[in-house]
């Protein structure tokens, strides 16, 4: 029984969550004062759409939804991650959604506002799919990580080492 338990807990916890930190990121959270930052510069109006892929723990969905009024939704891989943001996003009385799924699934096309701490890599194969989908005008920040081939429209320094990369999607579609 106990092994059967250990089995369980491997297959549904750990092996999803190594395979979200080997694909796209291992978790580290934005500190929470960048995030505000960025929301500050981009002046999304309130009820807009905002994603967050690769939502961590949620702390981005709790201040997009609580602090500016956004309608936020995560996407996460991690089970663990998943359950933790659940259990943040209801101690803070937040209005935001998490989501199990893989981000390179989620269609963009109703985001206004996508927030990434990502690696480098996975921000280049992203660019296909923000190019594709996202509408005119939809913004992308980038947590420590700029996108090799957009020009930003603002680069933000912070106290932190990471600065924050701003973009504007500017494709016509
Ligand atoms: C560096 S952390 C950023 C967490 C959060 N966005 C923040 O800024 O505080 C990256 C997160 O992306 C998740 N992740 C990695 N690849 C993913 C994928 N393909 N789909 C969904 N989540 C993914 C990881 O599990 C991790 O929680």
């Amino acid at each position: 029984m106990k092994m059967l338990l250990e089995i369980f807990f491997l297959v549904v916890f750990v092996f999803p969550t190594a395979y979200a930190f080997w694909i796209g990121a291992p978790i580290l959270l934005t500190p929470k004062e960048s995030i505000r930052r960025a929301f500050r510069y981009c002046q999304i109006e309130k009820g807009k759409i905002f994603y967050d892929l690769g939502s961590g723990t949620g702390r981005s969905l709790i201040i997009a939804s609580k602090e500016f009024g956004l309608n936020a939704t995560g996407f996460e891989l991690s089970p663990i991650l998943f359950i933790i943001s659940k259990i943040n996003l209801f101690f803070s009385g937040a209005k935001a959604k998490v989501k199990i799924k893989n981000f390179y699934q989620v269609d963009l096309k109703e985001a206004d506002i996508v927030f990434c701490f990502l690696t480098p890599e996975v921000m280049k194969k992203l660019m296909p799919k923000f190019e594709k989908e996202l509408k005119t005008g939809a913004k992308i920040v980038s947590y420590a990580f700029k996108i090799s081939q957009w020009e930003s429209i603002k680069i933000i320094n912070t106290d932190n080492p990471g600065k924050i990369f701003i973009y504007e999607n500017i494709q016509k579609n």
